[in-house]
């Protein structure tokens, strides 16, 4: 197998390594460089949860390749935070409870951070349709998109760009943007887990 000397610099640190032609990016940064925050779930570009910043934009890690990363700029989640302070995404996150078993988060918050550097206050609609390649199994995606307003607002940009106020369950259309699939109650727990919304089933995502 053919090898390849490759310089990425992640987080402001720069890195020599050596890896083979066929070398994801997500698997560089994960088992070569120790970046775990970067998770993997389908290595096919559905998921979003290996997204990063490579030079400035939103990229899926799993479907570049470590060579073709040569001489980039790389920032994971763990270079969000400024010095132990959070990223008022991250921070956003936290304060909306935009997680649950968080193997969606870091792709998520890399996302948000692309969708509020494009747009500083977007709509609910726009932060669903920017978060379209993102999907996330437990939340329902409303305290999702709760926290990326909060964001924008803690950035900022001030007001929720369409009048609306963080929703805190279950209006029709705030799932992810859809496709025209079907759209079915993905949970009816007593008490609200926050998944008591809609999902798309039409299968999910775009390849951003
Ligand atoms: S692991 Fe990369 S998009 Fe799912
Ligand atoms: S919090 Fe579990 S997949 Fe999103």
């Amino acid at each position: 197998m053919t090898e390849h000397d490759i310089t990425l610099t992640v987080n402001g640190t720069e890195h020599d390594l050596t890896v083979e032609a066929r070398t994801l990016l997500a698997h560089a940064l994960r088992d070569e460089l120790g970046y775990t925050g970067t998770n993997i779930g389908c290595e096919s570009s559905l998921c979003g949860a290996c997204t990063v910043e490579m030079d400035g934009e939103a990229v899926k890690s799993c479907t570049a390749l470590a060579v073709q990363a040569d001489g980039a700029e790389i920032t994971t989640v763990e270079g969000l935070s400024d010095g132990g302070e959070m990223h008022a995404i991250q921070r956003a996150f936290q304060e909306e409870h935009g997680l649950q078993c968080g193997y969606c988060t870091p792709g998520m918050m890399m996302t948000s951070v692309e969708i509020l550097k494009e747009n500083p206050n977007p709509t609910r609609e726009e932060i669903r349709e920017g978060l379209e390649g993102n999907l996330c199994r437990c939340t329902g995606y409303q305290n999702i998109v709760n926290a990326v307003q909060n964001a924008a607002e803690s950035m900022g940009s001030g007001a929720v760009a369409d009048g609306g106020t963080r929703d805190g369950g279950g209006s029709a259309g705030d799932g992810p943007a859809t496709d025209g699939g079907t759209v079915v109650d993905a949970c009816d727990a007593p008490g609200g887990c926050g998944c008591a919304d809609e999902f798309d089933t039409a299968g999910g995502g775009d390849s951003r």
